[in-house]
């Protein structure tokens, strides 16, 4: 029988090294970069959040611990924007810390690649199902990637995947599914390539940085062996899953910022800032000058 135990906890792999964003990476993991005023692993968690997710599990390595420090209390400044009545910045720091006890902190202590993260949290999330946010990925939508996957999850069952198109002459930049017959509002994924030969992509929807996915997969990873990149590849390991399993691919429709890249980080920056009613009418000119001086 297709398993549809409810999805409470998300895992999110922020252990990479961020080599894309160097020198800022030495010191700020990548996930901390600010896209307007909120660092980008504040939007993913919040996407976590509108899918209903109570638990929160981050895979961190080296360096990584201010991730840490962001999701706890700061006392002092509390203490200080208090004794100043900054009730506005209070009320954004209240918001933001999530419930005692519903986030959780695990290393993979070298960064062995993706599948080797997501086993890394095998202890914490347990014989469940659990969501997979790549955390450098913003995506922009109503409803958000992660609520949609749920809702298609409450129809399907097993193991959900989040696709978008891309061009085909793209293909080759991406992990790619074969689409099957449709599953509820989405279809049935028949295989999985990552990053075909041109030419040979099965589709042109590629696989976005979001997943559902069934404990099963933590056995497979313990024994995957290292595919691309010399790393642990999840796409691998879940390839090895579609043997025994079935899996659905949910078509998300809305904005996706790919914030590991310079120009998906500045995008997102300008697309959010834009949305902004504090800040549009102070930028927005200035933006379309810049544009224009260009041509
Ligand atoms: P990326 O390959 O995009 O991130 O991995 P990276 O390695 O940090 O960045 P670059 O390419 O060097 O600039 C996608 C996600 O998987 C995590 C990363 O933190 C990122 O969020 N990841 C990757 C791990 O947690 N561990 C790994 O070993 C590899």
């Amino acid at each position: 029988m297709t398993d549809k135990r409810k999805v409470r906890k998300a895992v999110f792999p922020v252990a990479g090294l961020g080599t894309r964003f160097l020198p800022a990476t030495k010191s700020v993991p990548k996930e901390m970069l600010t896209v307007v005023d909120k660092p980008i692993i504040q939007y993913v968690v919040d996407e976590a959040l509108e899918a209903g997710i109570e638990h929160f599990v981050f895979v961190t390595g080296r360096n990584k611990h201010v991730i840490e420090d962001y999701f706890d209390i700061h006392f002092e400044l509390q203490q200080t924007l208090r004794e100043r009545s900054k009730k506005a910045e209070m009320t954004i720091l209240a918001e933001q810390l999530p419930k005692a006890g519903t986030v959780s902190f695990t290393r993979q202590q070298e960064p062995l690649g993706l599948g080797h993260a997501v086993w890394c949290a095998r202890e914490i999330v347990g014989n469940e199902p659990f969501a997979l946010l790549l955390p450098d990925m913003i995506m922009r939508g109503e409803p958000g990637c992660m609520r949609g996957m749920i809702d298609l999850y409450a129809q399907s069952g097993g193991n959900i995947i989040a696709v978008e198109e891309c061009a085909p002459d793209q293909a080759h930049k991406y992990g790619i599914v074969g689409v099957g017959e449709t599953v509820g509002d989405g279809f049935r994924i028949t295989s999985m390539v990552e990053k075909p030969a041109r030419g040979t992509a099965p589709s042109n929807f590629f696989i976005n940085g979001r997943y559902i996915l069934q404990p099963e997969i933590f056995s497979i990873l313990e024994d995957q062996e290292r595919g691309a990149g010399n790393e642990i590849q999840l796409t691998d390991a879940m390839l090895k899953l579609l043997k025994s399993q079935d899996f659905a691919g949910y078509v998300f429709r809305g904005e996706t910022y790919d914030c590991g890249a310079k120009d998906g980080f500045i995008l997102a920056n300008v697309a959010f800032a834009l949305e902004r009613d504090d800040i549009r009418p102070h930028v927005e000119a200035q933006f379309k000058a810049l544009v224009q001086g260009l041509k």
